[in-house]
């Protein structure tokens, strides 16, 4: 992390778990052990069904929520589907783009990750876009290359005004729901090397100042070791968000340095 460039988030990703009523139980727990957390923005992303519960049960709070998925048009024909626009229209502040498990099940590939970016960004969401590779690929030495075209085939046409709302989550898929994490180090690097993918397409200063999460199977044993290095800037969490008090650990341990 680097507080003194950007800011450090600490966001949930409950994927399909929970209902409502689990939602405001979740709620009534986390706010009871929940400090007035400065350090960082804790960011919840729940299944849309659950959004009006999370978005009441937190109201008074410090904690946005954020929504798991998007389409990609405004509006029209689309049935099942929710866009941009009903997101922020509800409160929602962020939303999760191109998770892999989207990718593989959802058939999302790169370029439909971009046309949601773009979607986002137009409805002032603040979209956390997810990137990663397969133990293969990285087992073939592609993960940079792949990781780089990921990042710029995302964010291909986005002015560098809107850098300002853009989240980069890397999630390596080796390392989702396995409760294999990558190594510190080895997170570090393929952040780092996304920053410099951003340095390259808007300048050095929008680079310093995008915040770069680490996701998979981040726990609170590991939080601590994976967000001290200086380029993971907070953590997408699954499973360990689930429960509160794993997830406000996690919370507790980005509050280091300065
Ligand atoms: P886990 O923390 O359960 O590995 O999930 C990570 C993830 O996919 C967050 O988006």
């Amino acid at each position: 992390m680097n507080r003194k460039y950007r800011k450090t988030i600490i966001s949930g990703n409950w994927k399909m778990n929970k209902t409502a009523s689990q939602t405001k139980a979740f709620a009534e727990e986390l706010k009871t052990i929940l400090p007035k957390t400065k350090w960082c923005e804790v960011v919840l992303c729940v299944p849309y069904v659950n959004i009006p519960a999370a978005l009441k049960a937190f109201r008074d709070t410090r904690v946005a929520i954020g929504a798991e998925n998007l389409h990609a048009e405004s509006s029209g024909a689309f049935t099942g589907e929710v866009s941009a626009d009903m997101l922020k229209d509800l409160g929602v502040k962020y939303v999760i783009v191109g998770h892999s498990e989207r990718r593989w099940y959802g058939g999302e590939d790169d370029l439909a990750v971009n046309r949601k970016v773009h979607a986002a960004l137009s409805a002032g969401l603040h979209p956390i876009v997810c990137v990663g590779e397969s133990l293969e690929q990285r087992n073939l030495g592609v993960t940079g290359e792949l990781i780089a075209l990921q990042v710029k085939t995302a964010l291909s046409g986005v002015p560098a005004d809107r850098m300002r709302r853009v989240v980069i989550a890397y999630e390596p898929i080796w390392a989702i729901g396995t409760g294999e994490n990558a190594r510190a180090e080895q997170a570090n690097e393929v952040c780092q090397s996304i920053r410099t993918v951003v340095r390259k397409l808007y300048g050095a200063r929008v680079a310093r100042s995008v915040t770069i999460l680490y996701g998979g199977s981040m726990n609170e044993q590991n939080a601590y070791e994976l967000l001290a290095q200086p380029d993971v800037d907070g953590g997408l969490i699954g499973a360990a968000s689930l429960d509160a008090e794993p997830f406000m650990a996690i919370i507790n341990a980005s509050n280091q340095g300065e």
